[in-house]
């Protein structure tokens, strides 16, 4: 454990690095790949240029300096980057890299105001954190293993079914190349996937929800057509059915709890895919509990997967469904095929969620998640029934409301 001293100098200095955190951390992220090129087979480059991860990671040593006293009060939180860590496949030996180059960059950025005694203090308190994460990954890569079906890394699977689900969204249906048993996992998680598009240096890796129902004999992932987007533009144009792709095993916190509650389950545009898999979930094991899917897309032209949705609400009177458009094609005008024209607000949710006593799930582009979250809030949903999926690094909700929300 970390002296009383270093842990003075690591607490009254955190302010001072959190003022100076995008500075040190661009560095950081410089430095690092400028010594180990190879870390650009992990890491997220869109993600570098937005400055959205060096936020994040910053974000997470300062959190966690802050507690150094007290580690176990962010071990959630560790639980949290560590799923994603674990699928990534990151492992105990990139840690002294990150250690290395994000105190080399305090020095560098902060100067003389860097003394040793600082630097020391910071280099022991880092070692403290890495250690909780490399023990709560450890045992993840365990889980992920030994569970049946599991395995360890990548695994190579192959594309059984491709189909368009609407015009930016297509769901790929994967096998395992070795045709044995695969991992189940909870509604609510996501596959990992590893591509290297041809002619490029460098292997891409992203993580996407899985969107069936667990138990089938295939994982099935509903991808969204990025505009320059690496990952998803390989997958749409490139990868075609009986083609291979590497996918390490299901991770992720954000799960459908097995409660009797309603479940509110709420999308934007893509958003939608963990909810999918939530919805038929409920229909194949609770089909006593109410699910309200809600729905908010630009119009019928990019919004997937309708037809499942509707005829799960078709066949089961515990699920119901709504949909709202916030511009709806001529054609959508004349079949009225939406409830509600505009965004998800909390007057329309107010009249279509029978009581705020229930469990809410929320998923879509950034603004949309600040416009639910704040809606939910003011309606009066207590926090622990509050539960959301970021798609990219996790972010503030409670920030300003901007106006445009999902597509
Ligand atoms: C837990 C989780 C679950 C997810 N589930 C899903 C899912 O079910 N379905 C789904 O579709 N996605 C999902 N995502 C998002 C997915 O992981 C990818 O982030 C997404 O597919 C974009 O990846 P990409 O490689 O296509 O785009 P990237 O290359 O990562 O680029 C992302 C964006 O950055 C911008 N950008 C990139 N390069 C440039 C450039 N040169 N100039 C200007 N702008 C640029 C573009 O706006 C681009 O759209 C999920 C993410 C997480 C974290
Ligand atoms: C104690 C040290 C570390 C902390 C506090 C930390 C923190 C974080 C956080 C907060 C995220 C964002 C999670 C999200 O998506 O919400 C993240 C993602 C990520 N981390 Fe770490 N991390 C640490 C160590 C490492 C190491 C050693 C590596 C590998 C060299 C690594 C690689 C990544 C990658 C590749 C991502 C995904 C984001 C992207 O690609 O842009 N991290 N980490």
């Amino acid at each position: 454990m970390l002296n009383e001293k270093t842990i003075a100098i690591i607490k009254s200095t955190v302010p001072v690095l959190e003022k100076h955190g995008k500075d040190i951390t661009s560095h950081f992220y410089q430095r690092m790949f400028s010594n180990h090129p190879e870390l650009l087979n992990i890491f997220n480059h869109a993600n570098q240029r937005q400055g959205r991860q060096q936020t994040a990671l910053a974000n997470a040593v300062y959190a966690a300096a802050a507690n150094i006293d007290n580690l176990g009060a962010i071990i959630p939180v560790v639980k949290q980057i560590g799923q994603k860590h674990r699928a990534l496949g990151i492992l105990p030996e990139h840690y002294p890299i990150v250690g290395e180059n994000l105190l080399g960059a305090i020095k560098e950025v902060l100067g003389d105001a860097a003394t040793d005694e600082i630097i020391d203090a910071w280099a022991e308190a880092y070692g403290v954190i890495a250690d909780a994460f490399i023990g709560v990954e450890a045992e993840m890569y365990k889980e992920a293993k030994e569970q049946e079906g599991g395995w360890e890394g990548f695994r190579s699977f192959v594309v059984s079914n491709k189909v368009e689900e609407s015009n930016v969204i297509t769901s790929f249906y994967l096998k395992p190349e070795d045709g044995k048993a695969i991992a189940s996992y909870q509604p609510g998680q996501y596959l990992t996937v590893k591509v290297q598009p041809e002619g490029d240096n460098y292997t891409h890796i992203r993580h996407y929800s899985l969107s069936d129902a667990p138990g089938k004999e295939y994982y099935r992932i509903s991808v969204k057509r990025e505009d320059k987007g690496v990952v998803s533009n390989y997958l749409h144009q490139s990868l075609q059915e009986g083609d291979k792709i590497l996918v390490s095993a299901p991770a992720g916190d954000f799960v459908l709890e097995q409660k009797d509650t309603p479940a509110i389950l709420i999308s934007g545009g893509v958003g939608l895919t963990p909810m999918v898999s939530m919805v038929k979930t409920i229909v194949e094991q609770q089909p006593e509990r109410g699910v309200t899917f809600i729905h908010g897309a630009l119009n019928s032209t990019v919004h997937a997967l309708k037809e499942e949705i509707t005829q799960l609400a078709n066949e089961n009177k515990n699920v119901n469904s709504f949909v709202a458009y916030s511009e709806p094609t001529a054609e959508d005008r004349g079949a009225k095929n939406y409830d509600k024209e505009g965004f998800i607000d909390l007057a329309w949710l107010k009249s279509i969620v029978p009581s705020n006593q229930a469990d809410f799930y929320f998923c879509g582009p950034l603004p949309f998640m600040q416009v639910v979250y704040r809606a939910l809030k003011e309606w009066g949903v207590p926090a622990e029934n509050i539960h959301f999926e970021f798609f990219g690094p996790a972010s503030q909700l409670e920030e300003p409301v901007s106006t445009s929300v999902s597509k």
